[in-house]
């Protein structure tokens, strides 16, 4: 894909699942990546030991419910590397329960990951971007920025808030040459998901019936869209949310795995 031989890139959450195959496809294309953890030493040694064969990388430990620290991460990455020419805002946490009993602190959390670290890890890069003619930033949101699923409402908030973020900021910052744009994947087989499963909320035949696909996507079916995206060859694209979830947002009715 053009533009993304030797570009700076930063990939939160990229020690593991999504992220991960993310930062797989950036270092396929040529491009120097900087993945971002939380407490997880062992996925982040696990994630360079497994792509440093394919290209540079190196991973950063980084709490992104905290503000400073987020632009901190950002700062760090364009002074050691002189520029950030993309940042991929993809960390992101779900806590499942009624919104009636939904603790506060864990709103809080998941609000605080999902959608204020893209915020402020998006206005950090781009004041370095401003300085260098320009970027590209990419934004993982969800299915369920449109599909609404019970027991997920600090989630389900966070990422509609996550294509309204994109929007505006494509719309602030066309100006400058920096481009931002959201992914909404469907449902991607990952520990986030397994989790789900583990516990008994998701129930994977159920979900089938509305997935035209019928199938478990996979972490590199999110690493092209998102790859696309931050390229050179989606140059008119700006401030837009393009679903990769095997037409999940576009069913109607479930329908039987038979039919
Ligand atoms: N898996 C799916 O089916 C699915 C579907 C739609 C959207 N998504 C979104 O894709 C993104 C990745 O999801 P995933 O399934 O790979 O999740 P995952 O749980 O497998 O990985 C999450 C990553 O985020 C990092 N992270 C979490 N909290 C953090 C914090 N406070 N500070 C720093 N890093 C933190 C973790 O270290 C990990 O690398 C998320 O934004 C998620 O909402 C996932």
């Amino acid at each position: 894909m053009k533009g993304i031989q030797g570009k700076i890139t930063l990939v939160t959450g990229g020690t593991r699942g999504i992220g991960k195959g993310i930062a797989k496809r950036f270092l396929e294309e040529g491009a120097t990546v900087i993945i971002v953890g939380g407490k997880n030493k062992e996925d982040a040694d696990h994630a360079v030991a497994e792509l440093s064969p394919l290209g540079p990388i190196e991973a950063m430990m980084v709490d992104l419910s905290d503000a400073a620290a987020v632009e901190k991460m950002v700062d760090d990455v364009a002074a050691k590397y002189g520029r950030i020419d993309i940042l991929v805002n993809n960390a992101g946490i779900q806590i499942r329960q009624w919104a009636t009993e939904f603790k506060l602190e864990d709103f809080d959390k998941v609000i605080n990951v999902n959608m204020r670290a893209y915020y402020l890890a998006s206005r950090t890069a781009a004041r370095h971007m401003k300085e260098q003619g320009g970027g590209s930033i990419v934004c993982i949101s969800s299915g369920n920025s449109q599909c609404y699923t019970s027991q997920r409402s600090a989630y389900n908030i966070s990422k509609t808030a996550v294509n309204g973020l994109v929007a505006t900021l494509g719309v602030e910052w066309a100006r400058f040459n920096i481009r931002i744009n959201a992914v909404a994947p469907g449902y991607v087989m990952t520990e986030m998901i397994q989790k789900g499963i583990d516990d008994g909320i998701i129930d994977i035949e159920n979900i089938m019936k509305v997935i035209p696909m019928k199938r478990l996507l996979l972490p590199e079916e999110i690493g092209s869209t998102v790859a696309f995206l931050a390229s050179d060859e989606a140059s008119g694209i700006t401030g837009q949310t393009i679903f990769t979830d095997g037409g999940w947002s576009k069913a109607g009715l479930p329908e039987s795995k038979d039919l």
